[in-house]
Order: C-alpha cells, then structure tokens, then sequence
C-alpha cells in the first residue's frame, strides 16, 4: 500500500474535496464487503450513509480511518493518499497465506506477510498522521473508564502530539463547553449518562484537532430522550464548518442535518444525493423499498 502525505493543507481552504473515494475493494476471508465505493466529499459537509445491517458501513467507516486497509482503489482524506491495486487472485492467495502464518505464528511470530513486505516507507508513521487528522467516535466504549472527563478530553494531545500539558486543559475545558459538559469536568464515565459520554467522546476526538469527523451509529445504543442531545452537537459542529460524515439510523437526522445522504446496500453505494431528493424522490426502487420500512 502507498500512503502520500500533502503538508501544505490547501485542501483546508479550496473547494477540492477533502475525501475522494475511488473504486474502493475490502474483502474479508469468503466474503467481498466493500465492491467499489466511490464517493468525494467538500470540506464542511454533513454526510449521513445509512443502510441495512451488514452492508458494509462500519468497514467503509474503518478504511477511512486505516483501522481496516482496503485491497485496492484509492482514498485521499485529509491531505493523505492512499492507494493500492490488488486483484483478485492475489486476494485469495493472501487469505491462505495469512491463514498459513496463523498457523505457523508460534514458531516464527515475527515473519513478514506479503501484506506488510508491500507497505511503503514510514507506513506507520503516515498512518498516525492520518489518524490524528481523522476522528473516530463508535457506538460505544469511547472513554477511558478510569480518567475523569477532563483527563479523557486532555490526554491524548499531551501524549500523542506532545502537548504542553497546561495547554491541553485549557483546550479541553473549552471543548467541553462547546458540548455543554463543562461542569461535569471531575466525572468518571460511570457517573455520565450515555449522552452525556458521547458528548465527552466528542470533545475528545475534536481535541485532537481533527479536519474530517466520523461517527459510527453514535446513538445507536442510547434511550431515545438521549439521542436529541448528541445530535445537536454534530449540527453545532457543521455550521462551524467541520467535516462530517456519520453512519446512522436517525432517519429524522439524516434528513433533516445532512448536505448528502448515502445509501448502501450489499457493498455498494446505491444511491446518493440532497436529502429531500433521497427521501422524497429516490430513483432507485432498493432506496424506496429500504426507505418505505425504516420509521424515523
Ligand atoms: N473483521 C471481520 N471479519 C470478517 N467479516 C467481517 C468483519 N467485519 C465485518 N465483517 C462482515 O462484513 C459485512 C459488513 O459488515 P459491516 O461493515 O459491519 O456492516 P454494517 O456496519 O453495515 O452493519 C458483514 O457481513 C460482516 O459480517
Ligand atoms: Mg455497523
């Protein structure tokens, strides 16, 4: 896999699109789960993908973030390009070979796998970049159970980027003001509602100064007078200008907050456009028959 990194952000300014998929593969062992996404994305939208089960949102969510790598196409997110050609012969060689390696693990646990023999110079080093420059907030277990919520916002600045530390705590109580949890800075996550501990999240990843966020059903497991709360952060957030793209089954959300709906069905983008178009006028009779059964 190559992974280029373009210091000089003009994407930050530009109309160019700040994430830019193209024919984008993922293939787990008997199953091809992502069967080319395309999908570009401008600096400062909302993008809401929504889908059934299994069709694939999570892992698109994790390729963007590199905690998955796709097989082959190219992402450019963040100023970082990563791209990497495999066919399909060469996938399901790997499969066995890395089946092989599990095997064989105890006895060499340090042998190169074809996989890492391909990455480019500094692969690691360019994947953090990514990360620190791509948020990622999951449905669930986001904080650190044993640090307070001002810790949990402080902390990986001073750790990751090296941060002063009296610098990060100023930050971090600012951030958790923004999202309405100032008061609440000594908590533990236990003594936080599940809202209350996506909001922390928020404030965490956005700590990090992240150009593109990603959310992950965040709502998912919250009771429903929770829900209100942490959504009205991602709009707070998009009329500052951030980045945004969340998978999510808040149908009133996505409507209502969302500059493009995307839907995904079995690996694949179905169909993608302006909200009103998507629910009030989708050409596509999966995107009608997947709309005409989920409730808001
Ligand atoms: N780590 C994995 N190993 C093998 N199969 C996986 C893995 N993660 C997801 N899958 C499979 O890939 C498909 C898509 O999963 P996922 O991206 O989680 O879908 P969604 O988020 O839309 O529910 C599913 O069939 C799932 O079982
Ligand atoms: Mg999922």
């Amino acid at each position: 896999m190559k992974v280029v990194v373009d210091d000089n952000m003009n994407y930050l300014q530009s109309g160019d699109d700040i994430i830019s998929i193209k024919d984008l593969h993922k293939h787990f062992p008997k199953i091809h789960v992502l069967k080319g996404i395309d999908l570009q994305v401008k600096k400062g939208q909302l993008i809401s993908i929504i889908g059934r089960s299994g069709c694939g949102k999570t892992t698109l969510l994790r390729c963007l973030n590199c905690l998955e790598f796709f097989d082959s196409g190219t992402l450019r997110i963040a100023g970082i390009t990563l791209s990497r050609v495999k066919s399909e012969a060469e996938i399901s060689k790997s499969f066995r070979k890395r089946t092989g390696n599990i095997r064989k693990s105890f006895k060499t646990p340090f042998k190169r796998t074809d996989d890492e023999a391909e990455l480019d110079e500094d692969f690691h080093i360019k994947v953090q970049i990514l990360r620190s420059r791509v948020g990622m907030l999951f449905q669930n277990l986001n904080l650190f159970p044993h640090l307070t919520v001002l810790e949990n916002v402080a902390r990986a600045p001073i750790v990751v980027k090296g941060e002063e530390k009296e610098k990060s705590i100023r930050r971090a109580i600012q951030l958790l003001d923004k999202v309405g949890l100032k008061d609440f800075m000594k908590r533990y996550p236990y003594q936080l509602s599940g809202g209350q501990a996506q909001r922390v999240a928020i404030a965490r990843a956005l700590a990090m100064s992240p150009h593109v966020m990603l959310y992950d059903e965040p709502t998912s497991a919250l009771d429903p007078e929770l829900v209100e709360e942490v959504l009205q952060v991602m709009r707070n957030l998009h009329k500052e200008g951030m980045t945004q793209i969340i998978v999510t089954h808040a149908m009133h959300f996505a409507r209502t907050a969302s500059d493009m709906v995307v839907y995904m069905e079995d690996g694949k983008i179905i169909e993608s456009g302006r909200p009103e178009d998507i629910f009030s006028n989708a050409r596509d009779p999966r995107t009608k028959q997947y709309l005409s059964i989920v409730k808001d």
